[in-house]
């Protein structure tokens, strides 16, 4: 049977860091309060002059590099971002043209919010499977901190810039992605959502439509038991026992969401990559960042079964069980 395997990983973060002592002179917070609740305490923020495919481009270079092949051997790209540089062409069509990828292949982004790399690498696993693609780029790239607004203390304190990405490969072996699971509620729209888009109009755009809002509370508690089904789902689907699982990557929103899945599958949190501390939530790209920063320091080896998965806007959310 033929899978997507993963062959090289690559991330970038932007330089400047922001620090929850930053925060604390823009609005009534404290480190403490956010590093106990969230785990978080920098964040990387992206520098004037950069936009999401600049940091997709980083990101998406280190893979290739990782993988051993060039731009010329992908035939797929998929970019999943919630924060694109243009309404069009897309994010994935402009790296298409900046990494000499060959023209004629499919390119496309995908907005799933948080969960949109996990759905990004579900459907590049699919487009393999059928036969569509023999070597995708999958990328999660986001500038989150365009869309904050600076004077909420509820969501500036959790969001970061960043990218990661991976380039598959078509596989006849055991290895590469087992099974993955999409799935989403939009009756949840209000929970978490940004309430301007271009369709509305630029005369709809007044100065905080275009920035993230949440009822935090809420979205804390339909994440973990939304994540908890996932993983079981994930797990019964491929017929796999929780202790096969070797290595967690989730989502990284908040420490307390993964600490709750990671007791759920009994994994001690050794297992668990957590970077969340670092750079806070990436959205979309926060799996990917995650996954190469394990494989880049030596942690996550070949061979080894990973479950991946996310939570997000819409609500979205997905996992992905992958021999690695
Ligand atoms: N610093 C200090 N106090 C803050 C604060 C901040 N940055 N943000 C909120 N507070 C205050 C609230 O105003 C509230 O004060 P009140 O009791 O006087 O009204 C109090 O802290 C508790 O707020 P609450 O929202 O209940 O806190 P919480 O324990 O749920 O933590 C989050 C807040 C946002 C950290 C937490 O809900 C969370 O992480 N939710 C999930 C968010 C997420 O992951 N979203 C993305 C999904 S992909």
């Amino acid at each position: 049977m033929t899978r997507a395997r993963i062959l090289g990983t690559g991330s970038y973060l932007p330089e400047k860091v922001v620090t929850n002592h930053d925060i604390e002179k823009l609005v009534d917070t404290s480190d403490n309060w956010i590093r106990e609740r969230t785990g978080i305490y920098e964040r990387r923020v992206v520098a004037e002059s950069q936009v999401c495919g600049d940091l997709a481009l980083v990101a998406a270079q280190r893979a290739l590099e990782s993988a051993g092949v060039s731009g010329s051997d992908i035939d797929l790209v998929i970019v999943a971002t919630c924060t694109p540089d243009n309404i069009f062409p897309s994010t994935a069509s402009v790296l298409q043209s900046r990494l000499d990828i060959q023209p004629g292949a499919p390119s496309f982004d995908v907005s799933a919010a948080c969960s949109g790399f996990i759905y990004a690498l579900g459907i590049a696993d699919k487009f393999v499977r059928s036969g569509a693609a023999k070597r995708p780029l999958v990328v999660g790239s986001e500038t989150m901190t365009r869309i904050l607004d600076w004077d909420d203390r509820g969501t500036c304190v959790l969001f970061g810039d960043g990218a990661g990405a991976v380039v598959l490969e078509a596989s006849e072996n055991e290895d590469g992605i087992i099974s993955s699971h999409l799935h989403s509620d939009g009756s949840f729209e209000s929970l978490l959502y940004v309430p301007w888009g271009p369709g509305r109009g630029f005369s709809a755009l007044d100065d905080k439509s275009g920035y993230i809002r949440m009822r935090g509370n809420e979205v804390f508690k339909v994440a973990v038991n939304t994540l908890t089904r996932i993983v079981e789902e994930s797990l019964e689907s491929a017929q796999v026992d929780k202790s096969e699982i070797d290595w967690l990557i989730p989502h990284q929103a908040n420490i307390r969401i993964i600490q709750a899945t990671a007791k759920k599958l009994e994994l001690p949190m050794d297992r668990v990559v957590v970077t969340v501390g670092e750079h806070g939530n990436t959205s979309a790209a926060s799996v990917p960042i995650a996954l190469d920063t394990a494989v880049k320091d030596g942690r996550i080896k070949r061979g080894e079964l990973l479950l991946m998965e996310a939570f997000g806007g819409g609500f979205t959310w997905g996992s992905a069980l992958v021999r690695y």
